[in-house]
């Protein structure tokens, strides 16, 4: 699109903006007693934006926030809080002041081929993940200082999260929700009982599981779904999973699991990456994939992780496929629970 044509659509949308506040004050002159029949722009101004500046609350986690999130209010919502001015939202849809926005949750930063994106929104690493959605719509400015959205912000948690909740509609493959965070693991049953009951001859025979063992998790993993979370969760951006592929800007994964840490011969590893003895073992993929940074701070993956453990299961079982012997599954460990 050239200079002019966004010009034009600026001055619409400031136009648009400028005449409804002009009804508005009109109407509010004239003390009209009938209600005004066919107005003929109904623009929504945000007025979350002033809002915005408040001082900030603790929020819900985003990922509470979607589980009563709705789809129809936020797709309500992008026209009263004005997107409509900029993006477009359906399949294939053109760029307009800002890129075209389906299937943007999973997608890069900066996911629309041929878009002319800022600097700052071109260099942020990684998939749009609900969190980094949730921030930016919070307030672009901050999220990534210099952008081009020229757009204050959404102040309200709710109305951000039906938002995000119709943009992750708009895919084939929608990205699922993140887990809520994990429930505190069941007190045991009857503690009041527990005092009164003789001491126990073992010492207390269940310390609290961690989490979901990988082990166990990886019994009912799924290949397929591991596949194509690879390509929700962005992995393929950086990645190649063929046999003999190209590097990009992380190593090829072919057979990776059980090789050496840094199993790409001529890939520039970071040092922390390299210093990791031994082999990729399933608890230490588990580890990585959670919080690369974690695992190894000052690795070059630039890469949030995968909270949800089932879905590091699914890719790790994905990521084991990828070789002509795949490496045994662990042993599943025979449930030693009494009864
Ligand atoms: C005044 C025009 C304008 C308005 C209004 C606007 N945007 Fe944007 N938006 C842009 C521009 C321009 C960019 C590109 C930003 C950059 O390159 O830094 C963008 C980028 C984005 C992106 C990143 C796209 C990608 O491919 O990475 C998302 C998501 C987005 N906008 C969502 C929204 C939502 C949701 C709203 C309403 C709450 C909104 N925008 C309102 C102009 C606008
Ligand atoms: C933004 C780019 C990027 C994304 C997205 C990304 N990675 Fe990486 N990945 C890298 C880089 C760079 C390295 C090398 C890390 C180092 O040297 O510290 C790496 C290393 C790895 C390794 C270790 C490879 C080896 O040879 O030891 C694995 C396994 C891996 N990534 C899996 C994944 C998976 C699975 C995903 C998606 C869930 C993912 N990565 C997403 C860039 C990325």
């Amino acid at each position: 699109m050239d200079s002019m044509e966004i010009n034009k659509a600026v001055a619409a949308f400031l136009i648009a903006g400028i005449a409804f506040m002009g009804s508005g004050l009109i109407s509010e002159a004239l003390v009209h007693p009938k209600a005004i029949k066919g107005t003929a722009i109904k623009v929504d101004l945000p007025s979350e934006q002033t809002a915005a500046a408040a001082a900030p609350e603790a929020e819900p986690p985003i990922a509470v926030l979607l589980a009563s999130a709705d789809p129809a209010r936020g797709e309500a919502g992008v026209k009263s809080a004005g997107c409509v001015a900029c993006h477009s939202f359906n399949e294939g849809g053109k760029a307009g002041v800002g890129p075209n926005l389906y299937g943007v949750i999973g997608g890069p930063h900066g996911h629309m081929e041929g878009y002319a994106y800022s600097a700052v929104l071109k260099g942020k690493q990684g998939p749009w993940t609900y969190e980094a959605m949730n921030e930016w719509l919070k307030k672009p400015s901050a999220y990534a200082p210099g952008t081009k959205m020229s757009y204050a912000g959404l102040a309200d948690p709710k109305k951000r999260a039906d938002i995000i909740d119709y943009l992750h509609t708009l895919a084939k493959e929608p990205v699922p929700f993140p887990a809520a965070p994990a429930q505190k693991a069941a007190a045991p049953a009857g503690g009041a009982a527990v005092a009164a009951a003789p001491p126990n001859p073992a010492p207390a025979a269940a310390a609290p599981a961690p989490a979901a063992d990988i082990n166990v998790l990886l019994a009912s993993a799924d290949v397929d779904a591991g596949k194509s979370s690879t390509t929700k969760l962005g992995c393929i951006a950086c990645h190649s999973f063929n046999e003999g592929g190209k590097n990009g800007v992380g190593p090829n994964l072919y057979g990776v699991v059980g090789a050496q840490h840094g199993h790409v011969d001529g890939y520039a590893y970071s040092a922390a990456l390299k210093a990791k003895s031994g082999p990729w073992t399933y608890a230490e993929l588990n580890e990585w994939l959670l919080k690369p940074s974690a695992y190894a701070p000052g690795t070059k993956m630039s890469f949030a992780g995968i909270a949800n453990p089932k879905v590091r299961a699914d890719v790790i079982a994905y990521l084991r496929s990828l070789s002509a012997n795949p490496e045994p599954l662990p042993a599943a460990e025979a449930p030693k629970q009494p009864g």
